[in-house]
Order: C-alpha cells, then sequence, then structure tokens
C-alpha cells in the first residue's frame, strides 16, 4: 500500500457549502475505492493525506490534481506502508478548530510552507 499527501490551494468561493459536499462524495468513492484518509482545510489551503493500493491511489490523485476546486497541488510524504493509519476513516474532514484540539502541540494553526511538515506529523501522530 502507499500513502500520499499533498498541499493544495483551494479554489472555493463558499467553504461552509462546498466542503461537506465534497467530503461526502470523496467519502462514498473512496469507501468504493478502499481508500483511508483525512482532509484538513485552515481556511486557504488543502491539505490530504490518502492510504490504498499504489494504482487506484494515484489514479485518484491524479483526478484530484485536475480538479478546478484547487489549484498548486504539491505532493509530499509519499511512502509504502503496511498498515493504515486512518483504517476508520474514508474521508475523515477536519477544520482548523478540529486542528487545534487535535494536535496540542502546534502554536500556530495553518498550512504555510513553514508549517506543512509539522501539521503532516501532527496529523500521523493522531
Ligand atoms: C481538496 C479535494 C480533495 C478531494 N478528495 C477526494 C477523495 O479523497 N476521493 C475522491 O474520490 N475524490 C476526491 N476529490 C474529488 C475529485 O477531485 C473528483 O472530483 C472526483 O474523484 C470525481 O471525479 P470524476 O468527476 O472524474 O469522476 C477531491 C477534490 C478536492 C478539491
Amino acid at each position: 500500500m502507499l500513502t500520499l499527501s499533498y498541499r493544495s490551494t483551494a479554489r472555493i468561493k463558499s467553504p461552509e457549502c462546498e466542503i461537506p459536499k465534497l467530503v461526502s462524495q470523496s467519502a462514498e468513492s473512496n469507501r468504493k475505492l478502499g481508500m483511508t484518509g483525512i482532509l484538513l482545510f485552515d481556511g486557504f489551503y488543502f491539505m490530504q493525506t490518502l492510504e490504498g493500493s499504489w494504482d487506484p491511489l494515484i489514479e485518484l490523485f491524479l483526478r484530484i490534481c485536475e480538479d478546478t476546486r484547487h489549484t498548486d497541488v504539491v505532493p509530499f510524504g509519499v511512502s509504502q506502508i503496511d498498515n493504515r493509519k486512518f483504517h476508520d476513516w474514508h474521508m475523515k474532514f477536519v477544520d482548523i478548530c478540529e486542528t487545534v484540539r487535535l494536535i496540542p502541540d502546534m502554536d500556530e494553526f495553518n498550512f504555510s510552507d513553514e508549517r506543512l511538515h509539522q501539521v503532516h506529523s501532527g496529523v500521523l501522530a493522531m
């Protein structure tokens, strides 16, 4: 299995309407694809970690890259895994308030270049 994370710049006008729809459609589709993961949103950037078999995950990632609801998709944290971290979640969504709760060591809550790896490590340690 593979895990892959990325950060992207959101291009959505109304996050409170569009994100719940995106998350429920993604969870449904990920269930069928055997995909698990987590999506975070800091009000400006998305950060997503996906886990699953290589081919479906790479196909999904290429589809996600084409999605006009975000731009500048930058992958990182790609590695082979034996066990899933997010086995209970086909697509868990975490907003910035919940990020604060889940990653207590963070003193600044954004997914800027300086903070990205700290958030990612915090997510993997949840
Ligand atoms: C930030 C973001 C995260 C997404 N995550 C997923 C996901 O985990 N699973 C998924 O099936 N689609 C996800 N999508 C939606 C896909 O980009 C795409 O719209 C969906 O797979 C349907 O593709 P299709 O229209 O080619 O069938 C995401 C989109 C965005 C903008």
